[in-house]
């Protein structure tokens, strides 16, 4: 079926296949659903398998059976890229080591070759089958310390961690393959501000914290809890990431976050409010490269995507908090 699954309908790009990578991930995984939901063509490519990795297995359960998913174990630094990518009209790149402070230590090479170097492998097999889009997960991240000012796209990034370095060199290498005058693909890098709601990696904030409030587990706040982040919950990142792939566009880097920020310590009285659960809480050092702000300047994202938030913190962590209590507990694991 063709199908038409932007908003912006007059603009729209025909979308029939896609390829997403990270499918098996927290973002991924909503987005095929997302995806399939509309009628398109989704091959999920993860180097988590779900028939061994319980996350995986959890994140892909509503749609692993659906006759429009089609799912390839691969890992990007290996794996043979053109046979999954043959007849795609657009490649959802979200495949990426992501979390700030495993990326200072003994990490590092694994961020580099999965977000870097496995990035390079990927625009090479796009480029050269001559896909018409790709859409890349940036982050905010990349903003570094801005003194609280709301970034915008055009501000000088100063990455403040070696993962926000690879998320820079990772959308900026995107861009530069775009950027040759052969090349048939248009690159749209889109930088992600702290993305919450059901299946929320375990690393994150508000998965610790509804789970703290739930488990009476102690939470460990880094700093002194008044660090703010622009908060997006996960169906409104989706919404735009499809719009990134659909609507017509040159090569660009969009902010997606709404431009409105919340400080750490009142998501936390914000749990109290929706659990009416005591939580425990404890205060430890400030970790490094854990930005003091995060905060879009959303004007671009809705000027080239017509996109806006529909969901506030108190009602995505609502929502984040009945899909703990309706989902099995799944143990962290290291691939
Ligand atoms: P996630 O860890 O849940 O998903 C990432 C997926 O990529 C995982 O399933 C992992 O197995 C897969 N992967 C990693 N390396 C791979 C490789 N070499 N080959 C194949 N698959 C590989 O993370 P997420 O939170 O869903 O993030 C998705 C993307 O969005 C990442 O690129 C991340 O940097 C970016 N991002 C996320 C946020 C957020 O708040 N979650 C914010 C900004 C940017
Ligand atoms: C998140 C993602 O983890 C990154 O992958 C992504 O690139 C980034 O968003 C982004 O927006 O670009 P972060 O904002 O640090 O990074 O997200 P959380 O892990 O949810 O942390 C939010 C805040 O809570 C941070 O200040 C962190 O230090 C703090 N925190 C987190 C705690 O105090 N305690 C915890 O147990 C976890």
């Amino acid at each position: 079926m063709t199908t038409s699954v932007s908003s912006h309908d007059a603009d729209a790009l025909l979308v029939r296949r896609v390829v997403v990578t990270g499918a098996a991930g927290f973002i991924g995984s909503h987005l095929c659903q997302a995806l399939i939901t509309r009628g398109v063509t989704v091959i999920g490519v993860d180097r988590r398998d779900p028939s061994r990795h319980s996350i995986a297995a959890q994140n892909l359960a509503d749609i692993r059976d659906h006759p429009a998913f089609i799912f390839a174990t691969g890992d990007l630094r290996t794996c043979a890229i053109e046979p999954l990518l043959i007849d795609a009209d657009v490649v959802f790149h979200l495949a990426a080591i992501p979390g700030v402070q495993p990326s200072w230590g003994a990490d590092f090479d694994d961020y580099v070759a999965c977000n870097v170097s496995a990035t390079q492998r990927l625009m090479h097999a796009v480029t050269r089958l001559r896909i018409p889009r790709l859409v890349v997960a940036s982050s905010s991240s990349v903003y570094g310390a801005t003194g609280g000012r709301p970034s915008a796209e055009t501000d000088h990034p100063k990455p403040a961690s070696p993962y926000a370095v690879t998320k820079l060199a990772e959308e900026q290498l995107c861009l530069a393959h775009a950027a040759r005058s052969e090349c048939a693909t248009t690159v749209v890098a889109l930088r992600y501000f702290t993305v919450y709601g059901p299946r929320q990696r375990q690393d994150m904030f508000v998965h610790r914290l509804l789970t703290a409030a739930s488990t009476g587990a102690t939470l460990h706040i880094y700093g002194d809890g008044r660090q703010r982040r622009d908060f997006t919950y996960i169906d409104d990142a989706v919404a735009a990431t499809v719009a990134a792939g659909t609507v017509s566009l040159p090569n660009s880097v969009i902010n997606v976050g709404a431009g409105t920020t919340t400080r750490i310590n009142d998501v936390v009285e914000l749990a109290r409010r929706i659990t009416g659960a005591p939580i425990d809480v404890r205060s430890t050092s400030a970790r490094s490269g854990d930005v003091p702000v995060t905060h879009a300047d959303p004007s671009c994202v809705r000027h080239l995507l017509g996109w806006a938030p529909a969901t506030d913190l108190l009602t995505g962590m609502t929502a984040q908090r009945g899909w703990l209590a309706s989902s099995r507990p799944v143990a962290a694991e290291v691939i």
